[in-house]
């Protein structure tokens, strides 16, 4: 049966990379659009065009309430995710959020706990756990291949959007909209951290956005410091302040050897291994190019189809949010705060071979246009 899709926020990652993804899922039939809404007349209207469907829904609660509605993605700015996730989780659908879930900690505890009771399944982004170089790495950590994790480093950034003001606004900023990948990854790897301060502000005050200048408030600048216990540590340097970078997403650093992931967690270019007892570096080449950022979808989709839960976690999702939220208050008193929340360790079962296996035949398919 094919699932029904109904669209929150037809923005800019709407009309790229989601679409692309639905593309994929929509040409095997898995999934099609019943319903987008935005806020924003012309952007409404375009992503009703592109599916031929009615342009003048008059809020989200029409997209959520509609009956031929099964899966409804939240692709707004984040202040708006926790309460429209909320209400979606309610009404019975199957919810994508994306990151962060919620921008209050109270939000996102609701959330949480109505994942636990809803029928639907919630798969909050990022979506990074899943992609093979990270299941790779995930794999190699647990097995042990560098013994004990001790320490490590994680970065991304870039100059800052530039098409949208909420992005600078409260509810928005650079640990919210890049940290988050970091902050997830390295708690996938280390589980869940135990105390978190930081240095957390305001760089660039000015910034010129949709052609006009604005005055920053919130965070483009940030480095995060995470506590795992035993004196175990990690680094999480993220802003709207990067220009470029040739260095490794994630340096993970155990008692016998390292691992790097290259690229960016939400964009890995393969991972390389140094074992003392090897003496040398194995590379790893990114096992699968077509890799998208957007893959919690076709995650969503594989296990409301199998009737499945998800291998990445709301508690997880959580988890990173109470970890941005106290590296801002840290960032601005200079105190340490104790993390509360844990998550499971993700399990990658047996299953994701074969599904690695169909993606790449669609996606080799929808990539030669077939
Ligand atoms: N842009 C990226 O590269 C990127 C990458 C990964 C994830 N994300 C995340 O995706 C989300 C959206 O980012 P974006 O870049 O598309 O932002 P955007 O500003 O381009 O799009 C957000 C859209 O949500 C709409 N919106 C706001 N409130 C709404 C409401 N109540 N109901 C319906 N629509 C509403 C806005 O009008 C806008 O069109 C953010 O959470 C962001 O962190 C963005």
């Amino acid at each position: 049966m094919s699932l029904g899709l109904g669209v929150i926020g037809c923005g800019s990652v709407f009309a790229g990379p989601y679409r692309g993804m639905i593309e994929r899922l929509r040409a095997p039939g898995r999934v099609h659009v019943s319903a987008v809404y935005d806020v924003d007349d012309a952007k409404r209207r375009g992503a009703a065009a592109r599916y031929d469907l009615d342009p003048d829904l008059a809020a989200p609660e029409d997209v959520i309430g509609r009956d031929d509605v099964d899966l409804v993605l939240v692709l707004t700015s984040m202040n708006e995710h926790g309460p429209l996730a909320k209400a979606a989780l309610e009404a019975g659908k199957h919810v994508l959020v994306e990151k962060p879930p919620a921008t209050s900690l109270d939000e996102a505890a609701e959330l949480l706990a109505l994942s636990r009771t809803a029928p639907g399944l919630l798969v909050c982004a990022p979506h990074i756990l899943l992609s093979p170089t990270f299941r790779a790495v995930h794999g190699a950590v647990r097995d042990g291949r560098i013994g004990d994790l001790l320490t490590a480093r994680a970065r991304y950034g870039w100059a800052g959007p530039w098409w949208n003001e909420w992005f600078y606004e409260p509810g928005g900023g650079s640990l919210f909209d890049l940290g988050v990948y970091n902050v997830t990854s390295l708690c996938a790897l280390f589980g869940p951290a135990r105390r978190v301060t930081a240095m957390v502000g305001v760089a660039i005050p000015e910034r010129e956005v949709n052609g006009r200048s604005m005055r920053v408030e919130a965070d483009d600048n940030a480095h995060v410091l995470l506590d795992f216990g035993d004196a175990r540590f990690a680094v999480v340097t993220t802003g709207f302040t990067i220009q470029r970078y040739r260095s490794p997403a994630i340096e993970v650093y155990g008692s016998e050897g390292t691992i790097q992931l290259l690229g960016d967690d939400w964009a890995p270019e393969g991972w390389e291994l140094w074992r003392n007892a090897d003496g040398a570096w194995h590379v790893f080449p990114e096992a699968d190019p077509h890799w998208q950022w957007t893959e919690g979808l076709r995650h969503l989709v594989d296990c409301v189809e199998a009737g499945r839960p998800t291998v990445t976690r709301p508690e997880h999702a959580y988890h990173a949010l109470e970890i941005m939220l106290a590296a801002q208050a840290a960032g601005r008193d200079g105190v340490a705060r104790t993390i509360e929340s844990d998550f499971p360790d993700p399990v990658y079962d047996d299953s994701f071979a074969k599904l690695d296996a169909e993606r790449l035949v669609h996606d080799r398919r929808s990539h030669d246009g077939l």
